[in-house]
């Protein structure tokens, strides 16, 4: 009694176990989990995503953050700005197509139009130009700076 007991239960929460996979990373997001499924560390995106679609075929994919965001990355303290809606192509190793971050560097705002993972490195592509940084400086994701500020200002009568 005891033993089929046992083995009903087992058949009724095996089926609940298997929706819910544990996964192999500590992926904040599906969007996040997306980028290490495609060979990229997590801190490419911020740490709270709003929302994210992608086509599994064609790898186009559109995320939506709570608002623009900013970050500074480590370790060259180098601004990133994401706008609200950051759109582009996945695919092993290559994002391309990417829009909606941007990087200061040399006094400038510069568009992150794709990104390759090669090795242990990742290579910016801004335009035709490049630029390549470890991966492990993009292993943890962090959160926007400033939050508050980038929300719509409350408009207040009084
Ligand atoms: C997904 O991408 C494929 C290949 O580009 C395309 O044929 C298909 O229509 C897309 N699906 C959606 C829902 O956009």
């Amino acid at each position: 009694m005891k033993t089929s007991l046992f083995l009903v239960s087992f058949l009724i929460l095996l089926p609940l176990s298997l929706q819910d996979p544990t996964p192999e990373v500590k992926a904040p997001t599906r969007a996040h989990a997306e980028l290490t499924n495609h060979g990229f560390p997590i801190g490419l995106l911020p740490l709270s995503v709003k929302d994210y679609y992608i086509n599994k075929t064609s790898g186009d994919f559109s995320l939506f953050l709570h608002g623009t965001c900013k970050i500074t990355l480590p370790p060259d303290n180098y601004l990133a700005t994401y706008s609200n809606k950051v759109t582009g192509r996945i695919t092993k190793g290559q994002i391309a197509e990417l829009r909606g971050i941007r990087v200061r560097a040399f006094f400038q705002w510069w568009s992150i139009t794709g990104i390759r993972s090669s090795g242990d490195n990742l290579v910016f592509e801004v335009g035709v130009v490049t630029a390549k940084y470890p991966s492990k400086n993009f292993d943890a994701s962090l959160d926007c700076e400033g939050k508050r500020s980038v929300k719509p200002e409350a408009t207040s009568e009084s």
